[in-house]
């Protein structure tokens, strides 16, 4: 791929997010054990956190384990634990270096007691870094989230604290794990399923959405490159008829009071790091 064909300025999502799947198929094409997907697959979630970091990707958010995932058998979830623990241990570091924030997404309450304890100690140390956020979706399920607020809401309401003519979308989305971050430009999903399984649902109503036959272990910075690249050229009207709408997403960017990212290093110097 040639430097040229790289996003032009200004059409770089600013908030990504990934539904990282097919480690299984991975492993269970090679004959390997499901986990070995998993291991394959963790080294992608550093190369990737540190392609969208060169790039100038303001929000990435990974789904690492969703509520459903507590269904799958114990040795499954113990060696996913294992591989989020050695994550975090072995890449601190490597967050402060490139200023990136991490936090988490999700009933996190749920995780191991060492895990979480490492997880939070993460997070805090990371809060001050003022580059890209990292969040991991860990124990995240949307509807999951979306109930939480609304019960939030309803305590609210019971105690007199919230009247219902001021209930409004923008109130709603201030209770959800996601408060604080814009919503998603662009969803990619690997593996080459066409749904997004419980994924930041209120979140995605407008995002553009990418999907990739690539497994989840076999996807490299250059595929995150051509998700961009097909992001850069999509046309985005948010309900709005033709005339109306952006074609670059500058516009929408700018009303989130978030200054648009943009390529500032060519596709070549990505992929050769
Ligand atoms: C889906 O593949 C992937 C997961 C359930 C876990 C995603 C986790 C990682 C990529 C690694 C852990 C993350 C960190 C941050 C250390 P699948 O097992 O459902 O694949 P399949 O659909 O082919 O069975």
């Amino acid at each position: 791929m040639s430097p040229s064909s790289a996003p032009r300025q200004g059409d770089l999502p600013n908030h990504i997010g990934i539904i990282m799947d097919g480690n299984g198929r991975w492993a269970v094409r090679r004959g390997l054990p499901r986990s070995s997907g998993h291991i394959r697959g963790t080294s992608n979630v550093k190369e990737v956190i540190r392609t969208a970091d060169k790039m100038g990707v303001k929000f990435l958010t990974l789904y690492c384990f969703s509520t459903e995932n507590w269904n799958r058998p114990p040795e499954e979830i113990e060696i996913l634990m294992e591989l989020l623990k050695d994550y975090l241990i072995g890449e601190k570091q490597e967050l402060l270096d490139n200023n990136i924030r991490l936090q988490a997404l999700g009933q996190i309450s749920r995780l191991p007691l060492e895990v979480l304890k490492i997880l939070n100690a993460t997070i805090e140390e990371t809060s001050k870094n003022t580059g890209m956020i990292l969040s991991f979706c860990i124990s995240y399920g949307a509807r999951d989230e979306i109930v939480q607020a609304a019960k939030t809401l309803a305590v609210k309401h019971a105690q007199g604290k919230l009247d219902l003519k001021n209930f409004s979308e923008e109130l709603f989305a201030r209770h959800l794990f996601t408060h604080s971050m814009p919503e998603p430009d662009l969803i990619i999903r690997t593996s080459g399923e066409y749904r997004l399984s419980n994924f930041l649902l209120w979140q995605s109503a407008y995002s553009e959405i990418y999907v990739t036959e690539t497994l989840w272990p076999d996807f490299q910075p250059q595929d995150l490159v051509l998700a961009c690249e097909s992001f850069a050229q999509r046309r985005r009207r948010f309900g709005r008829s033709d005339e109306h709408e952006t074609t670059t997403n500058l516009d929408e960017k700018k009303s989130d009071g978030i200054s648009p990212g943009c390529l500032d290093i060519s596709t070549s110097d990505l992929l050769n790091h």
